[in-house]
């Protein structure tokens, strides 16, 4: 199986978990998409697209990439500044879900965890106590523990 991991990560907490799914999927190919137009994903079976969060869906530059993907396998990942707990991650979920399945494609692998929130972001949104002990929360990741269960969810695929 050719496998390919195409991400987008721009203050790198994605890249992280790219590079980690990378190290357990065998022979796979590791594109960052801004650096790489010319990658024809026709010559891959499998294709894992990561991106970060932006208002509840993928980044554009990951969106871009996917609204071209068509009838193939899917895995994807991505982090977020919210809690992977939350109920905005389970709509980042149903919206990306939507966008890969609207295009007649399988999604065979799923993984997010929290990242980081740019602290030029920060800077300029609003706070409260409690939007501010969830930035805390978030500046610890991706963790060891998110690494690990990235690779454990790429891990073992058929
Ligand atoms: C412009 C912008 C919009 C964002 N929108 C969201 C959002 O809607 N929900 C969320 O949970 N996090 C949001 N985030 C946080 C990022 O998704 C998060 O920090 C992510 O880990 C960044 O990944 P990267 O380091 O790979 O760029 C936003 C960040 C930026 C800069």
């Amino acid at each position: 199986m050719k496998s390919i991991i195409l991400y987008s990560s721009n203050t790198g907490n994605t890249k992280k978990i790219a590079e980690a799914i990378h190290t357990t999927i065998p022979n796979s190919v590791l594109v960052n998409i801004k650096d790489n137009n010319e990658v024809n994903l026709e010559d891959y079976d499998f294709i894992v697209v990561g991106g970060w969060i932006d208002r509840a869906t993928l980044d554009t530059t990951s969106l871009t990439l996917v609204k071209n993907i068509k009838n193939k396998k899917i895995g994807y990942f991505f982090t977020l500044g919210a809690s992977p707990d939350s109920e905005h991650a389970k709509n980042c979920v149903d919206n990306i879900d939507k966008l890969f399945l609207e295009n007649n494609n399988s999604i065979v692998k799923r993984y997010f965890c929290q990242g980081a929130i740019d602290p030029k972001l920060t800077a300029i949104m609003s706070s409260s106590p409690e939007r501010k002990k969830r930035w805390e929360i978030a500046a610890s990741h991706p963790d060891e523990n998110d690494l690990f269960m990235a690779i454990q969810t790429f891990s073992n695929l058929i």
